[in-house]
């Protein structure tokens, strides 16, 4: 029996069986590629992708032609990073935005263009003494990234309060959600936020690894960042008459070269039936908040009302406290959690973070907070 005691489903969600389930019928029974056939089997495996992508499309209120499948979140970040970099209106005299809570994905390819001279500065947004994005002080920008929920503090930011007040600093801002970790808890509305691009990951909402969603509000209107097999309606003229020319299919299919993550866009859109029938119990965490509140040792960085709970133990490395509950089968997650700047402004050399799917028990909680008494005892 596995009797592992897995707290860290903001790292990766444990997966639902009808997800398993899903992915090894379609392997074994249905596998096909998409958008290159023409038998009843391969029409199956269309289907399949167009019904994935739709619920997608409902469970954030887009139109499935603003959904792109990624790799990812980190993928999708990176992508706009060049779909933006490559349109014929950008400039490098332009202004970048963005937070503390930040996770490195969000603001390394950035911070990649600033260093090739390709972007003129990159400032910050102000935070808050809760360590939110403070409104009344966005600044002005052209790009504006919004973490919608740190991956260390769990605390949902008001995403269209942040992009209306960016607005009104620019109209043309561009705006860029990473919503990783706030798609697990809250619902998202794309057009009530109305902003330009959002990503998360498949598998932190139960889903496989290897894919993610890509929203694109203006999915049309941008030059794709990659080439490839899919995405080409016709090709005209001749290269040795230096007159080759290609036309591209309309969007999500210009945004997809290449063959799709299958298997892993089979089970998404059971992944997310799941999740909307069971999101991850927070009175877990509002539990495990009130139990190592009464350690003298332990000092709690998230807040009582957050989606996960970070902590630090006086006298013990975070990675210390990772190995010691590993050694008593129970998985948290440990380090700098890839979001280093809201460790460096709270001068931590990492953190220990528990944080709960909808598999977790309260049972659970208490077998971990036990073991945890007696590692900081
Ligand atoms: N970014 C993921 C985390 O927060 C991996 O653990």
């Amino acid at each position: 029996m596995n009797k592992i005691i897995y707290l860290d489903a903001a790292a990766s969600a444990l997966k639902p069986e009808s997800v398993i389930n899903t992915e090894m019928k379609f392997l074994r029974d249905s596998y096909a590629n998409s958008g290159r056939g023409v038998c009843a089997r391969a029409s199956a495996v269309d289907d399949m992708v167009a019904r994935s992508r739709s619920r997608v499309a409902d469970f954030i209120n887009a139109n499935p032609n603003q959904v792109i499948f990624t790799n990812g979140a980190t993928d999708g970040l990176n992508r706009i990073v060049n779909i933006l970099s490559r349109q014929p209106w950008y400039s490098s005299s332009s202004v970048f935005t963005v937070s503390d809570l930040d996770h490195h994905s969000a603001r390394m390819p950035w911070e990649e263009l600033l260093h090739l001279g390709k972007i003129h500065k990159m400032q910050e947004c102000e935070l808050d003494e809760n360590l939110d994005i403070k409104i009344d002080a966005i600044p002005k920008t052209d790009f504006l990234i919004i973490t919608a929920m740190s991956n260390v503090l769990g605390r949902a930011q008001d995403v269209e309060k942040i992009i209306t007040a960016a607005r009104a600093k620019n109209p043309n801002v561009i705006t860029i959600v990473d919503a990783s970790q706030y798609v697990v808890h809250e619902k998202i509305d794309v057009k009530k936020w109305d902003c330009d691009f959002l990503v998360f990951s498949g598998h932190k909402i139960g889903a496989d690894t290897g894919v993610g969603i890509l929203y694109i509000r203006d999915s049309d209107k941008y030059f794709p960042d990659k080439f490839g097999g899919g995405m080409v309606s016709k090709i005209v003229g001749n290269i040795n008459e230096n007159n080759s020319k290609w036309y591209l299919h309309h969007s999500p299919e210009k945004w997809e070269a290449g063959t799709l993550p299958l298997t892993q866009i089979a089970g998404l859109h059971v992944a997310i039936d799941e999740l909307e029938k069971n999101r991850p119990d927070l009175n877990l965490i509002k539990y495990a908040y009130d139990e190592l509140s009464k350690i003298e040792k332990i000092k709690i960085i998230s807040s009582r009302d957050s989606t996960m709970l970070t902590f630090i133990v006086d006298g013990m490395h975070p990675l210390d406290v990772g190995a010691m509950m590993g050694a008593h089968d129970i998985c948290v997650r440990v380090g700098n959690m890839c979001a280093s700047w809201i460790h460096q402004r709270l001068n931590l050399g990492g953190t220990i973070r528990i944080s709960v799917g909808a598999w977790n028990t309260m049972d659970e909680i208490k077998q971990a907070i036990d073991v945890i008494k007696k590692i900081v005892k």
